[in-house]
């Protein structure tokens, strides 16, 4: 059976990266809502409670029945998780005098505790809560301090020992960011050596499993897929490819708002991983459909309708299909991400199949994370630039054309685009690595609806701007403009407003998200 560790989500943004860092640790995990607790746990080695926006105090405040694993099963609660322990188990969570944010040292740690086994003295941590802990259950020990916060961690390990339970630690600071320098080492010892992961989590291993699951899920049925040019349906085409073969037929829509020359150049990779694909080019009803609409949640709904309208042409004419395979992958499928989120904009995919066709729907990327994906890519044989590929959304370039769209404005934005994104490729930072590697994402924005005054040669010009927009992230929830090289921009700035005819003027997005986002629209 496959081992699994439970992270409990109470709402904390961080919950996700808890996530990763324990697949990182080649352990399978999975988040579940703060009350959703599974009724079987069979398979569960540990069990790990996240922070929270929360306070222990409020009266919105999640609740959990501690009772249905503590003790049971080696537990590690984490900022309101460690808060929520004390607090239920009778401990004292306060409101501290000095909020308590930012770095620290544990200047202090029992070097006993199998959660601080090879911590190094004075070992940074991020802490990051309003409450404090004050006191702590009977049966627990603090085991480790800052210079502010007395229970940094408290643990039970020394009475669960002598009781023969699992015991539980509780940690205030983040141990799954960044910051904590020793966070991954704590993560490690907590589900390594006290929950005893087998560590059998691999892309090999995800490989070969779920290719014998697809092949007996799947028998000699033929399979649908519609593919993006994305990392995410390309792994899951290669993969379904080497399940069942000539059984799987791939479409690819051309809404006329890719990048220049991609339709060309992803249909030939494809066909050159051996894929079965359709590739249709749509452009002129989406250009027809859009016409005249300036409003960025019109745009996404009309590209989303008509997206599902072509792919369900092209499907029905597969008519022995009796599944639709999507790339769907585990951040997309987070329910607890519903918690406390709220849509900011309407994301299309490829969805809403005519109800008669009875398709049945296959994910087998819905266990993985975005760089699980990209090592199933390398494992599979996958060329890099497919799986390198940085994250393009479904509407394209639509959303990066502020105003109405026409063709015109399109090739304009794809030519200043491909500028820019092929000068990423070029320029080596100084780890040897391109740009492009760099960041997580990027691309061109063409303001359309602002035009300013320049100059070229002795000749007036009044056009329109193109921002360019680059940003670090792990998942696309959070991310932080590119400090991208002042050379590097001074560069492309120059070679568009020279070769694009249309552009005079080149700007930097220099906004992180939040309070920005990503794409523009
Ligand atoms: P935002 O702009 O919300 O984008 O910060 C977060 C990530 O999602 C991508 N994105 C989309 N992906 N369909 C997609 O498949 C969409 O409609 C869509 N809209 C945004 C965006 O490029 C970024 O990676």
């Amino acid at each position: 059976m496959q081992q699994k560790i439970i992270i409990l989500d109470f709402g904390s943004q961080t919950t996700q990266l808890i996530g990763r860092r324990i697949r990182e640790l080649d352990t399978f995990c999975e988040i579940f809502p703060y009350n959703k607790y599974p009724e079987d746990d069979s398979d569960v080695i540990g069990v790990i409670l996240s922070g929270s926006p929360y306070s222990v105090h409020d009266n919105e405040a999640f609740k959990v029945d501690l009772n249905r694993f503590i003790g049971r099963l080696p537990v590690l609660g984490i900022c309101y998780g460690a808060q929520y322990i004390s607090n239920t188990l009778g401990g004292k969570v306060e409101k501290a005098n000095t909020r308590e944010y930012g770095r620290a040292n544990l200047h202090g740690f029992d070097a006993g505790c199998p959660l601080f086994k090879d911590f190094v003295p004075d070992s940074q941590v991020w802490m990051s809560h309003g409450d404090t802990i004050t006191a702590i259950p009977e049966g627990f020990n603090c085991v480790a301090s800052t210079a502010d916060v007395k229970f940094a961690a408290y643990s039970n390990y020394v009475q669960a020992s002598s009781l023969n339970v699992s015991p539980t630690f509780a940690v205030q600071f983040h141990p799954e960011v960044f910051h904590t320098v020793q966070g991954s080492l704590l993560l490690k010892n907590f589900v390594v050596d006290i929950c005893g992961s087998r560590k059998e989590w691999s892309a090999a291993s995800f490989v070969e499993t779920t290719v014998e699951e697809l092949k007996k899920q799947l028998g000699n049925d033929r399979v649908i897929l519609g593919l993006s040019g994305g990392v995410d349906s390309s792994v899951c085409a290669v993969l379904l490819n080497k399940a069942i073969g000539k059984n799987l037929t791939c479409i690819f829509v051309d809404h006329g708002m890719l990048r220049k020359n991609e339709f060309n150049k992803v249909m030939d990779s494809y066909s050159s991983l051996g894929l079965n694909v359709v590739g249709i080019d749509a452009s002129e009803k989406f250009f027809r459909d859009l016409a005249g609409v300036e409003d960025p949640e019109q745009k996404r709904k009309i590209i989303g309708r008509d997206f599902v309208e072509v792919f369900n042409v092209e499907a029905k004419k597969i008519i022995d299909a009796r599944w639709l395979a999507q790339g769907t992958i585990y951040p997309d499928r987070i329910e607890s991400l519903n918690i406390t989120g709220k849509v900011i904009k309407s994301h299309h995919n490829v969805g809403g199949l005519p109800k008669e066709m009875h398709l049945k729907l296959c994910e087998p990327l819905q266990w993985l994370f975005k760089d699980e994906v990209r090592r199933v890519g390398y494992q599979l044989g996958m060329p890099e630039n497919l799986i390198k590929r940085h994250p393009f959304p479904g509407p394209g370039l639509a959303v990066r054309i502020l105003g109405d769209i026409t063709p015109e404005k399109v090739r304009v934005l794809q030519e200043a685009d491909d500028i820019f994104i092929e000068g990423l490729h070029s320029w080596k930072a100084e780890d040897g690595q391109s740009l492009y590697d760099h960041v997580w994402q990027a691309g061109a924005v063409l303001l359309s609806s602002v035009r300013s005054v320049g100059v070229m040669g002795d000749e007036r010009t009044y056009e329109n701007p193109v921002a360019l927009r680059a940003v670090t992230s792990m998942d696309a929830m959070t991310a932080d403009w590119a400090h991208l090289p002042y050379e590097f921009l001074a560069k492309v700035s120059n070679e568009i407003i020279n070769k694009v005819k249309g552009v005079n003027r080149v700007c930097y997005d220099i906004s992180s998200k939040p309070p920005a986002t990503i794409e523009w629209e």
